[in-house]
């Protein structure tokens, strides 16, 4: 009889379990004052934290930060981590850039908001045509609002009602994308809170790299837009396939549905995006995240056809809220910080720096995987980097949903956590940023090393 212990994915459980155990309790130990504010906020923080979402790292109680700076993090503990989240890409090129924190100090004392444009957004607006492509900008305060608003758009711009995505997308809180593919059929997402109205009525699901799917998705003529990420990276990484963006496009355009894309987390692939990359041509793209260096701030882009339709939308209704749209929207302080961001953090030169750094990384972690012979694999989108508890990368979302594990990520993590390195809390993802230190990506390789010479069977 084979008594040999079944393994997770190529490691041994038992093992696993007790360096979780032991590195519970050895985070807990050292971090006093996290665990004191931990036990304050719970009295007034609901879950005890500002955003529920806090709670999901791998941690017993929040880490609680004291400052951050490039690409380092500081806790109030006294602890110092590289940090790899880097605020789930909202810190992509490094905490408070000095641009950014100079401008932030410049614009603070000349006015926060007017709901005025200044000079600044005038700027702003010359330089993403130049770096997208696409001529016309809007702006909003989050990349969830962004992608909302370009859906409104798309739909009253072309009258029709259908949103079309990817299964396993995310694209922040839009309640429209919440739509899975259960055996086939579309269903509501079961975490969504809150929400009565049955999306799956407006909103199409495909499977990722599946052309005869998507076309016979679009070919009724009712879908608006295609809302999609070029590559996928919220299910863990998922590649688009060669050709498929080409004949995706070609399908879209046959049928008149509007290709929205969005590059919020692609932006890790150069300064326009995986757009530019590789000559894609959507008809609307959004970008949310890093691209005021962390202040809340969004913006999405219309393609010159596609922006004369709209602007004839608005004309043709009747005056009044268009449901697009925010108070605090494009205000001062956040197009000064975009601006000095857009000018001098998001240059060439810093994402040829953050490429070198991430090709280290990569290849780091493929060695590591290789000489233990683990069935995992790695992939890359410019400056983001995931492993992924699979041999061969996953096709589409419903692969690499089944191949998710979030309490060995949570493991993984913590001994990472423990040891000066954070990563994001969700599946395995690593971002570096200009201030990254090569001394740091080879610290965290060797830590993953070590991390799976404990869990190792034998
Ligand atoms: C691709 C993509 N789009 C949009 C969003 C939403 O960003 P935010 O939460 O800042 O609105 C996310 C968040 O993770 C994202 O990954």
């Amino acid at each position: 009889m084979n008594t040999a212990p079944t393994l997770r994915a190529g490691l041994d459980p038992a093992r696993l379990s007790t360096l979780q155990q032991r590195e519970r309790a050895a985070y807990a130990a050292a971090r006093p004052r996290s665990q004191a504010l931990a036990q304050r906020a719970a009295r007034h923080l609901m879950f005890g934290v500002p955003l529920h979402w806090m709670n999901d790292w791998s941690t017993p109680f929040p880490l609680h930060v004291a400052s951050a700076q490039g690409a380092r993090l500081q806790d109030v503990d006294g602890h110092a981590y590289a940090d790899f989240c880097l605020g789930d890409t909202g810190a992509m090129f490094g905490h408070s850039p000095a641009p950014v924190a100079a401008a932030l100090a410049r614009q603070a004392a000349q006015g926060i908001t007017a709901m005025l444009p200044g000079e600044d957004a005038v700027w702003v607006g010359e330089e993403l045509a130049r770096r997208f492509g696409l001529p016309i900008w809007q702006f909003a305060l989050s990349a969830s609002d962004a992608n909302r608003f370009a859906i409104r758009w798309a739909r009253a711009l072309t009258g029709r009602e259908q949103v079309l995505i990817f299964n396993g997308c995310y694209h922040g809180t839009v309640d429209d994308v919440f739509v899975d593919l259960v055996d086939g059929q579309p269903r509501t997402r079961d975490s969504l809170l809150g929400q009565v109205v049955d999306i799956t009525r407006t909103t199409r699901s495909v499977e990722f790299n599946d052309l005869a799917a998507l076309e016979a998705a679009l070919a009724d003529g009712q879908v608006a837009c295609l809302l999609a990420e070029p590559a996928m990276t919220n299910i863990g990484m998922v590649l688009p396939e060669p050709g498929f963006w080409e004949a995706a496009q070609a399908l879209c355009r046959r049928h008149g549905t509007l290709l929205l894309i969005d590059e919020t987390h692609t932006i890790s692939t150069g300064p326009g995006g995986y757009t530019r990359a590789h000559g894609l041509q959507p008809d609307l793209l959004v970008l949310g995240k890093p691209v005021a260096g962390g202040v809340p701030c969004a913006v999405y882009g219309f393609s010159a056809e596609a922006a004369r339709r709209a602007e004839q939308a608005k004309r043709n209704a009747p005056p009044g809220h268009s449901g697009i749209g925010t108070t605090l929207t494009a205000n001062l302080l956040a197009l000064a910080a975009m601006r000095a961001n857009l000018a001098e953090v998001m240059t060439e030169a810093a994402y040829a720096r953050m490429a070198t750094l991430a090709e280290r990384l990569a290849d780091g972690l493929r060695k590591v995987i290789a000489r233990h012979g683990l069935p995992w694999c790695v992939t890359q989108v410019g400056a983001r980097t995931e492993f992924q508890f699979t041999p061969t990368p996953p096709r589409n979302g419903s692969q690499a949903d089944a191949i998710l594990d979030p309490a060995l990520e949570q493991i993984v993590h913590l001994y990472l956590l423990n040891r000066g390195l954070l990563i994001t809390p969700f599946h395995n993802m690593m971002l570096v940023c200009p201030d990254t230190a090569a001394a740091d990506v080879d610290r965290l390789v060797d830590t993953f090393d070590a991390f799976v010479g404990e869990t190792r069977p034998g």
